[in-house]
């Protein structure tokens, strides 16, 4: 991995946590100790309801608290949406956008996803933007042409490493315990690596691309260690601090 590329383990809480779950971020800041924090990035996503105690609470710690999705629009008449400003303004520095679980919940299109990671921009968030491919999918051959068309549809123009990060999360690895070999993680990543070039030229050397999908302490090293895997983008394993801290370790 270049240099610039620098690891981000990311976890993403989906609809998971109270505020007696709180005290599971502080712990993460706790163990995320001057070793960790000159190797790798880390970031914790709760749900809307927390972020912004969330980030009050590890406000002294490099750790970086993020959303899990944004609205396109800044303000407006949207019951029950979350703007990119609204999270910026609870102390976020980072939304998860097109997880495999709104794409399906909520009907979101690859260009919804574009305009949501030009909103996160705008409120001066880092996108990390998700794509995958279903089992059918990945069994018919066809998880290259699916993934190389959901960057092509939800990465938008004006993409840079510091603002973009892309998570390749097969939807048939997500919750399941089952994961991809590290080679076929390589083969995807590298896949998708070129199709940023392709828009992005030397400037997609730097863009991150993470592996999401049944991360756990005991298989991280190998999938972190596949070519092209600049980090993990972890979901159960992200609700308890030990695990997440464990998988964020293997890069030690
Ligand atoms: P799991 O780690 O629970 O499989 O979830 C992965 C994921 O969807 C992260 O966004």
């Amino acid at each position: 991995m270049p240099a610039e590329r620098r690891p981000l383990v990311a976890g993403n809480w989906k609809m998971n946590g109270l505020k007696a779950s709180a005290g599971e971020i502080g712990a993460v800041a706790q163990g995320y100790d001057a070793a960790l924090a000159a190797r790798i990035d880390l970031l914790v996503c709760p749900p809307a309801t927390l972020v912004c105690k969330a980030a009050a609470d590890v406000a002294q710690s490099p750790l970086v608290i993020g959303g899990q999705d944004c609205h396109a629009k800044a303000c407006g008449a949207h019951t029950g949406d979350i703007s990119a400003e609204m999270l910026a303004d609870a102390g976020a520095k980072a939304v998860i956008l097109g997880h495999s679980e709104r794409r399906a919940d909520h009907h979101e299109s690859d260009e919804m996803i574009w305009q949501k990671a030009e909103a996160a921009w705008r409120a001066g968030l880092t996108a990390i933007i998700c794509v995958g491919e279903t089992e059918e999918q990945r069994t018919a051959g066809h998880h290259h042409a699916v993934v190389a068309r959901q960057v092509r549809g939800s990465v938008p123009d004006d993409a840079t490493p510091e603002n973009t990060v892309v998570a390749y999360e097969p939807i048939w690895a997500i919750g399941t315990g089952l994961v991809p070999t590290p080679e076929d993680v390589a083969e995807v990543h590298g896949a998708i690596r070129a199709v940023l070039a392709q828009r992005f030229g030397e400037a997609a050397q730097g863009i991150r691309i993470l592996y999401g999908g049944s991360v756990k302490p005991d298989n991280a090293k190998a999938l972190l260690g596949a070519a092209d895997v600049d980090g993990a983008l972890v979901g159960g394993a992200s609700l308890k601090a030990d695990d997440f801290l464990a998988i964020a370790r293997s890069y030690l």
